[in-house]
Formats: structure tokens, sequence, C-alpha cells
């Protein structure tokens, strides 16, 4: 199982354009958010235009990650069934992870399947939800409780389209690498502590180091995810960072995007780790020093809510076959796994939350 992903120019003006030529003779709805709408609505609709017309479709979905629903999945395949989008049609996703994932589910039950394409807009998607098999919505009060594992047909990375992003979704984008990093590849940690910051400036989004940056990390989530495409292993090392970050999300009513309650879940797991005897005191402050350099929050008050923190733990176990399974890194680059809760000592994690609180409130020296 591999999704082929290729590094493009989307929206160059070459005809055939790379997403006319990736839908063919099929006809295609291509789904965009209000924003991207807005910033390439029209470069989009060029890029289309020498499909036959009664062939291509557009439709603007709201997103956000209230609007990561299963009505906003409805709302998609009534759509497609106005369209009439046939079984060997394509749905083509063009914007950040939420309106991905919304379009994964909404292609994976229309029809019962058909396929579809993914253009991530975002440093999230681009790094992480394009590449990712899953697709899925909130529901029911927890994030992603609803999903599939549908691979799309394809994934176009065009890194033009972060030009527009602001940089907190840079930040959001950088904590999901800075976590790929440390669970998996230490050279691809020392590469964002020297050019990270690259990102933050729109003018070096799309320079020659930012790619190299970007691909080593989907080349590396892509690798994790062919290992063990469908989860039939429930330890995940990509799963660092995702343990109490959901909780933190929807406890915030959202106000905490999902790549910053990624970086607090790394930020005090880590500090676990450091604890537990896997991290010197050097290499947790190599990791946290290195959110800060990038202006990535590794504190909210929040993260003093010992009963979150529980209800966060337990349901995880709940999505990883009724054991804790937590992933923490084992210096850096690799990960270790605790399997039950039972497994840390008490008092532990309330030592690992004052950890970061303290180093949160030290000034930092570097911060873009
Ligand atoms: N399926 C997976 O494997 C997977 C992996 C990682 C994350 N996710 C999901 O992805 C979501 C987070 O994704 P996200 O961080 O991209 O959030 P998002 O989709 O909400 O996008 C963030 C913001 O960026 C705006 N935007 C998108 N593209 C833009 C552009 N080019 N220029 C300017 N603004 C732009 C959006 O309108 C939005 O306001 C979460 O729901 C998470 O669960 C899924």
């Amino acid at each position: 199982m591999s999704t082929r992903i290729v590094r493009t120019q989307v929206l160059s003006a070459t005809n055939p354009s790379p997403i006319a030529t990736a839908i063919g003779n099929r006809s295609a709805l291509v789904v965009l958010s209000p924003t991207v709408y807005s910033h390439y609505g029209s470069k989009v609709k060029a890029a289309i235009e020498g499909l036959p017309a009664g062939q291509r479709s557009t439709c603007v979905l709201e997103t956000g990650e209230t609007r990561k629903t299963l009505k906003s999945v409805e709302e998609l395949i009534a759509n497609a069934h106005a369209c009439g989008l046939p079984r060997d049609g394509v749905i083509v996703g063009i914007g950040g992870g939420v309106l991905l994932d919304l379009v994964g589910l909404a292609a994976s039950l229309f029809r019962r399947g058909i396929p579809h394409l993914k253009i991530g807009t975002t440093l999230v998607a681009q790094t992480d939800a394009a590449v990712g098999l899953k697709c899925g919505a909130n529901s029911s009060g927890a994030k992603n409780i609803v999903g599939a594992f549908y691979p799309p047909e394809l994934v176009l990375t065009d890194g033009t389209f972060l030009t527009t992003l602001n940089k907190r979704d840079i930040r959001c984008g950088l904590s999901e690498m800075v976590k790929l990093a440390i669970s998996t590849d230490a050279g691809l940690f020392h590469m964002i502590a020297a050019e990270g910051a690259l990102l933050l400036d729109p003018a070096n989004r799309d320079s020659v180091a930012a790619r190299r940056l970007i691909d080593r990390s989907i080349i590396g989530m892509t690798n994790e995810l062919n290992a063990n495409p469908f989860e039939s292993d429930l330890r995940r090392r990509v799963d660092f960072g995702h343990t109490i970050s959901g909780a933190f999300e929807v406890a915030s009513g959202h106000s905490i995007l999902h790549g910053e309650a990624v970086a607090l879940d790394v930020a005090l797991f880590s500090a676990l780790s450091m604890l537990l005897g896997h991290l010197t005191q050097d290499e947790l402050d190599g990791i946290l020093q290195l959110h800060l350099s990038l202006g990535i929050k590794i504190w909210n008050p929040i993260m003093e809510d010992s009963d979150l923190i529980e209800r966060g733990l337990a349901a995880s176990a709940s999505h990883r076959g009724r054991r804790l399974n937590l992933p923490l890194p084992d210096g850096i680059g690799q990960t270790f796994f605790v399997t039950e809760r039972s497994d840390l000592p008490d008092g532990l994690i309330d030592a690992a939350i004052a950890i970061v609180r303290q180093a949160a409130a030290k000034p930092c020296l570097i911060r873009h």
C-alpha cells in the first residue's frame, strides 16, 4: 500500500494542467474551502477549464474544526449527487486537513466509494493529512471518532499554496513536523532546528530549503504509514503528540488548533520521557527550546486539568486496543511504548506538567 505523491505546480498555466491531467476523461467535483477559494478559486477554475463543461463542477465547503461533521459530509455528498457525479467520477479536495478529511470520508461513502485526489494547501495538510490514508469527522463531542481508511488515488503537493498561510497555521504544521522528527528521525529534528524558521517567512516557504524539509517530512510520514497502513499494529510511533491532544482541542472548544494541541502533548510527554530516563535533560531542553524558538507554544493552562488528561488517556486507550500504548521518545528520533496506564508511577504526569510550565516561563533568546 503506498499513495502516489507528486510535487508539482498545481496551478500552473500549462495545458493540460496537473489537475486536469490527474482527472483525465472522468467527471470531477472539485471541492475548496472558502479561504482557499478566495485565494485560488480563479486559478483552480482555469486549471480545469480544458475539461468538457459537463464533466467539471466546483463547490465551496465551509470548514473549520466545528464544521468537521457528518453534516458537512452529507452536504458534500448532496453536491456530488446534484452534479451527477458517476461511479467512475472523482472528487478533488483542495484545502487544509479539515477539508481533506471531509472529502476523503465523502468519497468513501458516495456510491460506496469513488476515487479522490488530495491537494493540501496548509503545512499540516501537505506533511500529514494529505499523505495519510485516513479520513474522518468529529462526532459525539469526540475528535475524528468516525472515519475510514480510504487512500487517495493521488496526492499533489505545491509549496506556492503555503505563501498565503498565516503564521499560526504554519506553526501548526511545524509542530507536526517536529513530532515526526522526535519520534522517528533525528536528522529531520536537526534540519528543523537549523532551517525550520524559514517557513515562517512567506517569501521562503517554497524555497529549496523549505521543500527539502517538507519533502523529508512527507517521506518520513509515508514510510511510517506504509509499514502499518491499516493500523493492525496499534503501537504507532506517529501517534506521539496525539494522545491527549484531541481532548485539549475539544475541551478548548477548538480554540486550541490541532497542531497547537499536538505541541502541548509533545512537550508534556517529552518531559515524562525524561523523568522515565529515556531522554537526557539536554535532549528535553532541545525539544522544548526548538518549539519556543519557532514560536510554538508548549504551555496552556488547560494542561493543569488532571481529570481532562486522565480522560484523554482513557480515550486514547479505547482507540488503541484498550491499552495505553503510549509512544514516548527514546532519545531523539526513536520511540518506546508504555503499554498500560498503570505502568506510569503516580505523580509522574504532574511532575512532567510542572517541568513544562517552568520551561515555558523562562525567556527564550531566539523567537521568530
Ligand atoms: N487524515 C489524517 O491523517 C490527518 C493528519 C493530520 C491532521 N489531520 C486533520 O487535519 C486537521 C488540521 O488541518 P489544518 O491544520 O490544515 O487545519 P484547517 O484545515 O482548519 O486549515 C487551517 C486554516 O488554514 C486556512 N487555509 C487553508 N489553506 C490555506 C492557504 N493556502 N492559504 C491561506 N489559508 C489557508 C483554512 O481556511 C483554515 O482556516 C485536523 O482536523 C486534523 O484532525 C488529519
